[in-house]
């Protein structure tokens, strides 16, 4: 493609080090309606002839055809995908695939396949996380009033229930989706145009092109447009948040999975055995989530790293921009898949759920705000009470409302009868209806609200 400059061909390992093909055909499809889009308006301004635009087009349509049928083949003489999808075109339509070029370089070919993969990437991205929004709203909505521990540093804390829990996830899930919405809403403007880094001198159409790709009009800098990959990093960023918060869900399921703790049990589809152990269920799957997030971080700081020093505008370093990108793409759908399984087969054990709730003492709190709200006591007061009783449950084994009335009443004569009402777990979550709370009530509330959302 560059052959007039020079003698002697590259090195073996030039070419190997050079080469982007192996990873870049993933883009083929790009490449070839970036092409498609380009030789359009260079026919239509009259900058190459209308039979030349058609044969290109013909062309390219029958390249693609090749491609979709056998797959791109891994010719490293012949670099990334758009040298080789150029040398295809050729082979077809001889002399005129030489003017397909004309007002572009592969550095705004490059920056646009790459938008246009990554734009595709979010919405694919966007539908598998819908899928387990979905599923977590399903889950939450049969367990609204199932009572589980709430936990602070793991230590029984408050009951809450598991749908509340489930939405918090639903919460995330839907924070990462808008983040992803946000990334395509920026990068969706076209660089096509920009050539190697200054425009170019012929009258092209780019507000055309933009168009026809589907972009919202053309980025605004040739500069800028041949050495940005923020779309790319925007991408990353909130896979690498989403990935964190499918980690999260994943830790807890292997928590929960445990036999200390018994509070779910995964289905044979999302659970594995050990080649020694015979009693062996494993959560490889919620462990796997976990650790691929590892991954995606890494991704995404390997083309922050790429990307840091870099002088405008384009520089060869940039084309390790792919590999991450594809690398954490994969593994982030892996992982939203995985989780929408687990999520949706899981069974849950609210017995054990409930039982580890009513341990614990995860209704003081209840018997502090019983004794602010019914005898007027001053909140620091009523915690030091109630310090006082779980003191004594803990003394005699006992739980807090088994606590006779009589050594209540020892600890603090203020306390009378009504109190039992709200030691129960079940009381204890029912009364907690403030927005966003976790009493039944809220969570369906804000369930109703998702659901309207979503229709
Ligand atoms: N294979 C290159 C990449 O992926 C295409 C752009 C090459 N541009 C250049 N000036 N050498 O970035």
């Amino acid at each position: 493609m560059w052959g007039g400059r020079f003698e002697g061909g590259p090195a073996a390992v030039m070419r190997e080090i050079n080469a982007s093909l192996p990873f870049d055909k993933r883009m083929w499809r790009q490449d070839v309606a970036g092409s498609l889009a380009h030789a359009a308006m260079l026919g239509a301004q009259g900058i190459i002839a209308d039979e030349d635009a058609a044969a290109i087009n013909r062309g390219l349509r029958e390249v693609a055809a090749d491609y979709e049928r056998d797959g791109v083949p891994d010719d490293l003489a012949l670099e990334d995908i758009h040298m080789l999808t150029e040398a295809r075109l050729a082979e077809k339509i001889g002399p005129a695939a030489g003017r397909l070029h004309t007002a572009r370089s592969r550095n705004d070919q490059v920056a646009t396949d790459f938008r246009l993969w990554v734009r595709d990437a979010i919405d694919e991205t966007l539908a598998a996380i819908a899928r387990l929004r979905a599923a977590l709203l399903a889950r939450a909505e049969e367990h609204a009033a199932s009572v589980m521990p709430g936990f602070t540093h793991l230590q029984s804390a408050q009951p809450v229930t598991l749908g509340h829990h489930l939405m918090a996830y639903h919460e995330m899930a839907g924070r990462d989706a808008s983040r992803l919405r946000d990334a395509r809403a920026r990068m969706n403007l076209c660089p096509l145009g920009s050539a190697a880094l200054a425009g170019t001198g012929f009258p092209i159409d780019r507000h055309a092109t933009a168009a026809a790709l589907g972009f919202d009009g053309p980025t605004r800098n040739s500069l800028d447009s041949v050495s940005d990959r923020d779309f790319a990093l925007d991408y990353l960023q909130a896979a690498a948040q989403c990935a964190l918060h499918l980690s999260r869900l994943a830790e807890e399921f292997v928590l929960w999975a445990s036999q200390p703790f018994g509070f779910v049990s995964l289905s044979d589809q999302w659970s594995t055995g050990s080649s020694i152990m015979p009693q062996k269920r494993n959560p490889d799957a919620a462990e796997l989530v976990r650790g691929h997030a590892g991954r995606i971080v890494g991704a995404c700081t390997s083309l922050m790293i790429t990307m840091k020093g870099l002088p405008l505008a384009y520089s060869k370093d940039m084309q390790d921009d792919k590999p991450p990108v594809f690398e954490a793409h994969d593994l982030l759908a892996l992982s939203l898949a995985a989780m929408t399984g687990m999520v949706e087969s899981a069974t849950f054990r609210t017995e054990r759920m409930r039982e580890v709730a009513e341990s614990g003492f995860s209704t003081a709190t209840d018997l502090a705000d019983w004794l602010v709200r019914e005898a007027g006591v001053p909140f620091r007061e009523a915690h030091h009470v109630t310090g006082r009783a779980v003191a004594a449950a803990e003394r005699a084994g006992v739980k807090l409302h088994e606590l006779p009335m009589a050594e209540l009443q020892a600890i603090d004569a203020r306390i009378g009868e009504g109190v039992y009402e709200v030691l129960s777990v079940d009381a204890s979550v029912r009364s907690r209806r403030s927005y966003g709370g976790t009493a039944p009530d809220q969570v369906r509330a804000r369930i109703a609200e998702a659901r309207e959302q979503q229709s």
